[in-house]
Order: structure tokens, then sequence, then C-alpha cells
């Protein structure tokens, strides 16, 4: 089935959204439980799983020829040159997602010859959507989307997330030590897909982190990406789990050798 970016853009749409809600309810209706029965994880891996099967049902039937990589997918899906693989966070920001916060979403982007084309991010809590496809900008609300304009890192609010391995919080922790002297500021929001439209919005003047998976990012990074910014590991390196930084093209080489020097991409 051949499709353009901005057709998948639209599938990718109405299916983020209808998952979103599915979500949003699960919470409503499984709160109670958390403080009774079920324990903290049931409940996230209830939403988590209940989402990905609905996103994953819809499109397969829509489009039998694509693929579906998800978190209950793992890393192997492949499918034939030309098809369409879908790459679905169900709920990123889970934490968050049991707490409350209302900083938690669906993320959704179509891949095609191993390039994503089209993206959105659904924060489920609030309705807030960003979008994209590959060489057609990064939208939000209607308004086109160009990054901050901050140019120097000491006056660079900076976005950023930690893994759940303690070890590797450990060497995480150690770099923000050094790093959080030579910024404005870091912020720790709980959901990489949106710190990432965040910093396509310029509400973060940059964002890093280390050891994302490919649903965390494929489509937060297409959105930061057509918003202008530079989205890269270290040292010409392509944006995958050594590290990923999105950064406004003046901004970015302050930010790259900063973690560089910080060996930011090492550690577990
Ligand atoms: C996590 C969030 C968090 C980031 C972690 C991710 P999850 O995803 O995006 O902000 O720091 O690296 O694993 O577990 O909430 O889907
Ligand atoms: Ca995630």
């Amino acid at each position: 089935m051949v499709s353009t970016p901005g057709e998948l853009l639209s599938v990718a749409v109405r299916v983020a959204r209808d998952a979103a809600a599915t979500a949003r309810r699960m919470r409503d209706e499984a709160i109670g439980d958390v403080e009774t029965k079920s324990t903290d994880t049931d409940v996230v891996t209830a939403a988590d799983k209940a989402v990905e099967r609905q996103v994953t049902g819809v499109l397969l039937a829509e489009r039998p020829d694509d693929g579906v990589l998800g978190e209950e997918y793992g890393d192997a899906v492949t499918v034939r040159p030309g098809a369409v693989r879908w790459i679905l966070d169900p709920i990123d920001g889970t934490v968050n997602y049991l707490y409350g916060l209302p900083q938690y979403a669906v993320s959704l982007a179509a891949e095609r010859d191993g390039e994503v084309v089209a993206g959105v991010v659904v924060n489920a809590a609030t309705g807030d959507e960003w979008t994209a496809t590959r060489g057609g900008g990064a939208w939000r609300a209607g308004r086109r989307l160009s990054g901050s304009v901050r140019t120097t890192l000491d006056q660079a609010l900076i976005g950023t997330g930690f893994g759940y391995d303690a070890r590797r919080r450990a060497h995480q922790g150690a770099v923000m030590a050094q790093l959080i002297t030579r910024v404005r500021d870091i912020r720790r929001f709980g959901a990489a897909a949106l710190d990432l439209c965040l910093a396509a919005e310029g509400s973060l003047d940059a964002y890093f982190e280390k050891g994302l998976n490919l649903w965390d990012h494929a489509a937060g990074g297409l959105i930061a990406a057509e918003a202008g910014l530079v989205v890269s590991g270290l040292a010409g390196a392509p944006a995958g789990r050594e590290m990923l930084v999105a950064a406004p093209p003046a901004l970015f080489p302050a930010l790259h050798d900063a973690l560089v020097e910080l060996d930011a991409a090492g550690g577990p």
C-alpha cells in the first residue's frame, strides 16, 4: 500500500488520539484499584498492553502489509522493502501515568526504508498534540515550530531523562552534577517523546538522553528535526541508545562538546 507522508500522518493522528483516550480512561477506571487489589505495576502494564493492542489491531486491520514495532513486540520486526513500519510507544511517561502527573503520551511514527517519514505525539492527559512529516515541518495546533533561539549554553534550559537501571543512573547523575553548573537549569519531566516536542517548540532550549529506545524518540525525533533542530548522537553518530541530542544548530556544538567532555554517552 503506497501512502504519502501526509496520508500516513492522518492515520497516525486518528489512531494516536483514540489510543490516548484509552490510556486516560483506563487510568481513571483503574486508579481506585491501585490502593486495593492491583499493584502499581499492574495498572501501568495493563494500560500499556491494552493501548498497544488497540493501535496494532487498527493499523494491521487497515494496512495488513505494514509492520508494528512497539514495546511488546521487541526490536526484531522487519517489513518488506517499501512497506511501512509503525513505531509505537503506547504510554511514554509511565511513572507520570501512575502518579497522575499530566505528562504522559502516545507516540506513533511511520517509518519507511529505515527513515521516519511521519510522527505524532499526543499528551494523553491534556490532549496537546505535536506532528511532523519529513520535509513538511513540525506543527502544534496550527503553528509551525522552529525551536529555541538561544545560542549560549549558560543561558540554556536543558531537558534530560534517566534510565531505570541504578548503575546507569549513577553515571547520569555524575554527568548532571557537572553539567548543571554550566547551564541555566535542568528539567526532567519524565516522558522523552514530550521532551523532544518541548525542544521542538522552544519550551526547552535543548534535550539529551542516553539509553532511549526507538519507540521513545521516533516520532519526537522527527518533530524536533522538522522544527530545525539537530538531532543526533555524539561525534557524528546517529541518534540512538548511546545518546540522543536535540538542539538548535546554534546551541548544538556547545552542548555536544560538553557532553563529550563529561562522557555522557559512557557508563553502563
Ligand atoms: C521513559 C521516559 C523517560 C525516559 C526513559 C524512558 P517510559 O519511557 O521516556 O522520560 O527518561 O528513558 O524509558 O518507560 O515511561 O515509556
Ligand atoms: Ca517510553
